[in-house]
């Protein structure tokens, strides 16, 4: 499968293409060229040097990125979100689109800030294509952990779409990563829950000297 990561050369966006290169095709798409061939190239040399097998990291803008992509993961900060898919539109016809993208700010803690929609997942639906399948996944999974080729990544994913198919592969991709372990979230407007877990761990971790939770649900 072509997976194209939108947001690829940024902390959660290497761990994913690190991870998923060794099953799938990875794009790492930039808004800058040279910025994605360059990260594509340091993921390359990550896996050969620990002798992991790799289909195929390449780096490429993001409007060429997603032209011929299956899938197309948004792993870029909110704030940046909304006049990037705008831009993006034309580009975008009937791909499975994940979104990680959780909108938040910090005052003394984290809060979770979501837009009018109730959730980003919501929001990006409203911006793209109706033929594109928004998914919303992997916000609760810590980037460094994910990027950590030794980590065994022993989490729950939730997984909240409308489309049964989209979440189908999204699940088996889930599959394809470490430990990580699929779980149906219901659809596209339950994504607010698993969003707003974000910045609850985060002030989790913080409040109690601890760092990169994630969830499993036993
Ligand atoms: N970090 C985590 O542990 C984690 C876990 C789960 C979910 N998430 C979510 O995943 C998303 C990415 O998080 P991250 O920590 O990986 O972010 P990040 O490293 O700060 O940024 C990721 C990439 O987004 C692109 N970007 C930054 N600002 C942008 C803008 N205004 N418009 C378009 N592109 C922009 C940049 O790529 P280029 O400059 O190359 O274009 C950057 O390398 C966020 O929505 C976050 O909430 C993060």
């Amino acid at each position: 499968m072509k997976i194209a990561i939108l947001g690829g050369t940024g902390s959660i966006g290497e761990g994913l293409a690190l991870r998923w290169s060794k099953k799938h095709e990875v794009v790492v798409c930039s808004r800058d060229e040279e910025k994605a061939l360059k990260a594509a190239e340091e993921y390359s040399g990550k896996l050969s040097d620990k002798g992991m097998v790799c289909c195929g990291i390449t780096g490429c803008s993001n409007e060429n990125g997603i032209r011929d992509a299956s899938v197309v993961v948004i792993s870029v900060p909110y704030d940046g979100v909304v006049q990037l898919l705008k831009g993006l539109k034309p580009f975008l016809k009937d791909q499975i689109v994940i979104s990680l993208v959780v909108p938040m700010k910090k005052n003394k803690l984290f809060e979770y800030t979501p837009p009018k929609q109730g959730s980003a997942a919501l929001e990006i639906r409203d911006i793209l294509p109706k033929s594109v399948k928004v998914v919303s996944a992997y916000h609760n999974v810590p980037a460094r952990k994910l990027c950590n080729l030794d980590d065994p990544l022993d989490y729950s994913v939730v997984i909240c779409g409308d489309d049964d198919d989209a979440k189908k592969t999204v699940k088996e991709l889930t599959r394809d990563i470490g430990n990580l372990s699929p779980l149906e979230g219901g659809t596209l407007a339950s994504s607010y829950m698993i969003e707003s877990l974000t910045p609850f761990l985060i002030n989790l971790a913080i409040l109690n000297k601890l760092s990169d939770l994630g969830v499993k649900f036993v």
